[in-house]
């Protein structure tokens, strides 16, 4: 397949373009490096700096590298900021979305995969977390993929369209070589961010809560690896063919991990004790967030092959201690 990556240069859709040509197929990247990395896009890789709200140059694209199918990684993805600056998110993340899909239908490109978000339930009625729990985001990051989602039902309602919106939990690990990883600035990821704390770029990490309803009372999140989701990307390709199909999955290990137990497996593998200040909950964090991912796992026959955080983690200080600047282009 010829496969448009939109935010191919950003932290999953980077790994998602190795995955992709690995398992045979042609990924054509285009990105306005807004947040990704230039350096994350191997060689060779077809690559078109663009905003995805364009639709004559995403049009354009779509006709000359005769894309069969779409997977939409770009987003701006900073919940705090969204609360601040909503509008900047319902721009970005919902109405440029809504151009790319105009530019695919008009040029009959009718296959899509859709970077969605656990964020998209708020606060769970119930845990594990399934695909029928009922959706109320607490803030607009979630509510613009929440309505990104509503959109695709209403395309795939009228044949137009096939799609797979996929649920992220926790995205975090590297490539198993160590050659691209995780480069968000800022940075406001739990892993990325102790490892900078064991390492002394930062003096010191903030445990928000530690006194949740919970084992070790900080908040329990579902750290899937950047490659498993991948897998998940490509493993939906087949259900794709006809038109009019919309599925939902939910992507996670399913198994919940503390805060502080990220930390410890921060500190065990780089082999530095972290130092932690403890601070207030902040509003809006739910104790609880993981993932059932049956229905993947029964319909795709996904399943992580990184199960547990030390796992994850080990890829990822691979990748830290090698690049220590990230791409180095910030
Ligand atoms: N990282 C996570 O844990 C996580 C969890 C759930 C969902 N998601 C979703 O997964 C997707 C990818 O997340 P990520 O962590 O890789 O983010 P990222 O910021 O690393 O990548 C996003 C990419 O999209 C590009 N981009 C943004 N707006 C664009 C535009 N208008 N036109 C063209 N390119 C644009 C950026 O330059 C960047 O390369 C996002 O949609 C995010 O909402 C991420």
């Amino acid at each position: 397949m010829n496969v448009l990556v939109v935010g191919g240069a950003g932290y999953i859709g980077s790994h998602c373009v190795r995955q992709l040509a690995a398992a045979g197929h042609r990924p054509v990247v285009l990105d306005n490096l807004v947040y990704g990395h230039r350096g994350a896009v191997a060689e060779g890789v077809p690559f078109y700096q663009a905003n995805l709200g364009d639709e004559a140059a995403v049009a354009q694209v779509l006709k000359s590298e005769g894309i069969d199918i779409v997977m939409h990684f770009a987003a701006y993805c900073y919940v705090g900021e969204s609360v601040t600056d909503p509008i900047k998110y319902y721009l970005n993340n919902a109405a440029a979305t809504y151009h790319l899909l105009s530019a695919m239908l008009g040029v009959g490109v009718r296959r899509f995969v859709f970077s969605s978000t656990c964020a998209t339930f708020g606060v769970p009625e119930r845990l594990p977390m399934s695909e029928d729990l009922a959706q109320a985001p607490i803030n607009p990051y979630g509510q613009t993929k929440l309505d990104v989602e509503n959109a695709l039902k209403a395309l795939a309602s009228t044949g137009a369209l096939s799609f797979a919106a996929l649920r992220y939990f926790n995205a975090a690990g590297a490539s198993e070589d160590g050659s691209i990883g995780e480069d968000h600035h800022p940075e406001t990821h739990l892993i990325p961010l102790a490892v900078d704390a064991a390492v002394g770029r930062r003096p010191s990490i903030q445990l928000f809560g530690t006194d949740y309803p919970t084992p070790d009372g900080t908040c329990l999140r579902d750290y899937v690896h950047v490659d498993d989701l991948s897998r998940a990307h490509i493993a939906v390709f087949d259900r794709l063919a006809k038109p009019g199909v919309g599925l939902f999955y939910n992507l996670g290990t399913g198994t919940p991990t503390s805060n502080r137990q990220v930390i410890r497996a921060v500190e065990q593998a780089t082999g530095r004790k972290i130092t932690v200040v403890e601070c207030p909950r902040r509003p809006g964090d739910p104790p609880a967030l993981y993932a059932d991912s049956a229905k993947a796992q029964r319909e795709l026959g996904w399943k992580p092959r990184f199960p547990d955080i030390d796992s994850i983690v080990g890829t990822a200080w691979n990748w830290h201690r090698s690049h220590p600047n990230g791409y180095g282009d910030r």
